[in-house]
């Protein structure tokens, strides 16, 4: 790529830089570039000088716009066409906050493998995701799009979403190549609210914000992207700190840096660049390599190393880098890799396609509570209420090339099983039935409450201040109960909501955004044809006074050791529990799982040995079941303060009915230790405290000494 890069003007090398949406490449400028985009100061010239794509239609468009780009490029050097693939292309998954409360890591996998099959079939070669941003404010509308508050978590799901896009093969057709996002540290908003301020320190971007990050890298991806917000006052996508110090130095990370959205652009908002060409100086020399939807470096890069004031050592470092890239994809050898219509038109939404996004979203769902009225019998007649009773959107933020209307509804899958659907009807409140409609309500025996958020609700800019169940929907849950008739709540919603006011329902089926074959597996999940497994990758707040509230706190000088009667100067609140409704790791079973005989292979381990930590797990009901065993470590005593317990282990397990097993861990010095803010990983002796099992307000205990 050397020889090429030699053979390039500046010009051409700084457009290399540059991405685009299609539309540049298929309107006529001359007429249609209005407002913003004639603001972007673009001609012919420049837009046929960039060096990748921004969202592709269709393989149709895909080979015209590379055609088009192609026959005016004087080096024939492709474009690179990213994509948003976040939860499939055509199959939709679960979405990834629902992924994680599988907790199975296959699951995660294989969504990522099939979006990566069915996208590159449209001539997609790379994807804006994994999103590795740990989330602890579930105001923030992206949490829809994490893997949560873990980690630990976030950090094996990332793993398995980059092992299954890139299957270490980005030649290949079918595989495509990973870009994590968004470094770093977006998921710490302040106020849950999106674009806002984020200050974070570098001891917990090291030990908590950058596991995800890191194990992308770890695994291969071949891109980052930056981060909208700052980061000690600089904003990531400018940030030498962490595009040279971290991701380079300490990470050796070698493949492409690109900025978010405009977010080069935005540095002018923020106040720490005069107009676009100092953001483009800044971008250059922080390490930024491909400026995505604005015109800083197109426009004023070659000034800049005209005038001496940039280096042209850094545009070269760039823009070799994004050649490797074009080779390492294969693109030089078939620029229209992938694209095949016909391979697009019948491999998306095949059968194995479908079936692989049922598994996924049966075992997504979590059940939050259940009286025994779940499963349901065939023969029990149900009444389908609420706002979604009739809904197909259940594909979720970020699906834009999955089609709701492919969806069944929950009603049109229900009557297809033959199951007594007495009434169903959609409402946002309770006003909205007639009495002809309550009449025959009630005629049911169960009703099917379909409530939470609209499909649109989450994800990028939205963000709420309240994160209650939208409008009168909890008097859906009271009217049952005035009726005298067992509730089942299905929720949908991309965060966990404050539920306080629904618990009187008999059932709670947390179901997320579940994606294109949502309403076959809620179905199945009722009827107990499978069996929830599920379990919670956020807690879910008592009230909105709580958040953030997540897992792995740290100590506090004065902790509140007995949340019934608190101490008067402990760190507690006045009107509330400090524990929160429902808390990260809960999930129940139709199965009744019991754990006990919680050991360990010795009581002291040397730094260079491992320890075997077993458990008894037993499934002491008939019904066949999968429970995920947790393990959780506490360092009461290191050089700095540490979560009170961190996730350090899991594993899913399915056990037949009455079946009991052994689940075993084997721990070593990687599992005990965690991270300075200079990046190192340390461990410290002294006394371990293990906390395992299956329910976090139930955990065995045990502990152990590091020598
Ligand atoms: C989002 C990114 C996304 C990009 C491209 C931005 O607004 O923050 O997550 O990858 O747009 O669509």
């Amino acid at each position: 790529m050397k020889e090429l890069l030699k053979k390039m003007t500046l010009k051409e090398k700084i457009g290399q830089m540059m991405q685009l949406s299609p539309f540049f490449f298929i309107a006529d400028l001359e007429k249609e570039a209005a407002g913003p985009i004639r603001e972007l100061d673009l001609n012919q010239e420049k837009i046929f000088s960039a060096g990748s794509i921004l969202g592709v239609g269709s393989s149709e468009e895909m080979v015209a716009v590379q055609k088009k780009y192609l026959s005016k490029n004087r080096l024939g050097i492709p474009l690179i066409f990213m994509a948003d693939i976040i939860h499939g292309y055509k199959t939709i998954f679960p979405v990834p906050l629902a992924l994680a409360s599988s907790w199975n890591r296959e699951v995660v996998k294989t969504a990522a493998r099939i979006s990566a099959i069915e996208a590159s079939s449209s001539g997609i070669h790379m994807t804006f995701s994994p999103m590795a941003d740990l989330v602890r404010d579930p105001r923030w509308g992206r949490c829809v799009e994490s893997f949560g508050e873990s980690p630990l978590l976030v950090a094996e799901f990332s793993k398995a979403m980059v092992e299954g896009y890139q299957q270490n093969d980005l030649k290949k057709t079918g595989n495509l190549g990973s870009c994590v996002k968004h470094f770093a540290g977006y998921g710490a908003v302040e106020g849950g609210r999106d674009y806002n301020t984020v200050d974070l320190s570098l001891q917990t971007l090291h030990s908590t914000h950058f596991a995800g990050y890191r194990s992308a890298i770890e695994s291969g991806c071949v891109a980052i992207m930056t981060a909208f917000n700052l980061f000690e006052g600089v904003p990531c996508t400018i940030n030498k700190d962490l595009l040279q110090k971290v991701l380079r130095d300490q990470w050796h990370f070698s493949g492409i840096t690109i900025s978010d959205y405009d977010s080069l652009h935005e540095v002018i908002s923020h106040g720490v660049a005069e107009n676009s060409k100092d953001a483009a100086a800044m971008g250059i020399e922080a390490g930024l390599d491909i400026e995505m939807a604005s015109t800083c470096y197109i426009n004023h890069l070659e000034t800049l190393v005209n005038n001496h004031q940039i280096d042209l050592n850094l545009i070269d470092e760039a823009v070799l880098r994004i050649l490797e890239l074009k080779k390492q994809l294969g693109l030089f050898e078939n620029p229209y890799k992938g694209a095949i219509p016909s391979a697009e038109q019948t491999m998306v939404r095949c059968p194995e396609f479908l079936s692989a996004t049922k598994k996924a979203a049966t075992e997504s769902a979590v059940l939050l509570q259940n009286d025994g009225t779940l499963p349901l019998s065939t023969s029990q007649k149900i009444a389908i209420l609420g706002p979604y009773a009739a809904s197909t959107k259940t594909n979720g933020p970020w699906s834009w090339h999955g089609y709701n209307d492919n969806n069944a509804s929950l009603n049109d899958v229900l009557l297809s099983r033959k199951i007594p659907v007495v009434f169903s009807k959609p409402a946002d409140s309770l006003e909205e039935y007639t009495d002809h409609d309550i009449d025959r309500i009630r005629q049911a025996d169960i009703l099917l409450l379909a409530l939470g958020e609209p499909e649109n609700w989450s994800g990028e800019a939205h963000s709420r201040a309240d994160i209650s169940l939208p409008g009168k929907q909890a008097s859906f849950v009271e009217f049952a109960a005035t009726l005298n008739k067992k509730a089942v709540v299905l929720l949908q919603n991309g965060r966990p909501l404050i539920l306080d006011n629904i618990l009187c329902a008999s059932a709670i089926l947390e179901t997320w955004f579940l994606g294109s074959m949502a309403s076959e597996a809620i179905c199945d999940l009722l009827y107990g044809i499978a069996n929830p497994s599920g379990k919670l990758p956020m807690s879910f707040p008592r009230s909105h006074g709580q958040i953030p509230i997540y897992y792995n706190a740290l100590q506090t000088g004065r902790p509140n050791t007995n949340e019934t009667h608190p101490q008067e100067y402990v760190s507690k609140y006045l009107d509330s529990p400090n524990s929160p409704l429902f808390p990260f790791g809960y999930g129940l079973s139709y199965s009744t799982f019991h754990c006990s005989n919680l050991c360990l292979s010795a009581k002291r381990m040397k730094e260079n040995d491992s320890l075997v930590v077993s458990i008894t797990l037993e499934n002491q009901s008939p019904i066949d079941g999968t429970d995920v065993i947790q393990v959780y470590l506490g360092d009461p005593v290191a050089r700095i303060s540490r979560p009170v317990r961190e996730l350090i282990a899991f594993r899913k397990i399915s056990l037949k009915g009455n079946e009991k097993t052994t689940v075993s861990f084997e721990l070593t010095k990687k599992e005990l230790s965690y991270r300075l803010k200079d990046g190192s990983l340390v461990t410290d002796p002294g006394k371990f405290i293990l906390y395992v099992g299956d329910d976090p307000n139930q955990l065995l205990q045990n502990d152990f000494f590091l020598e």
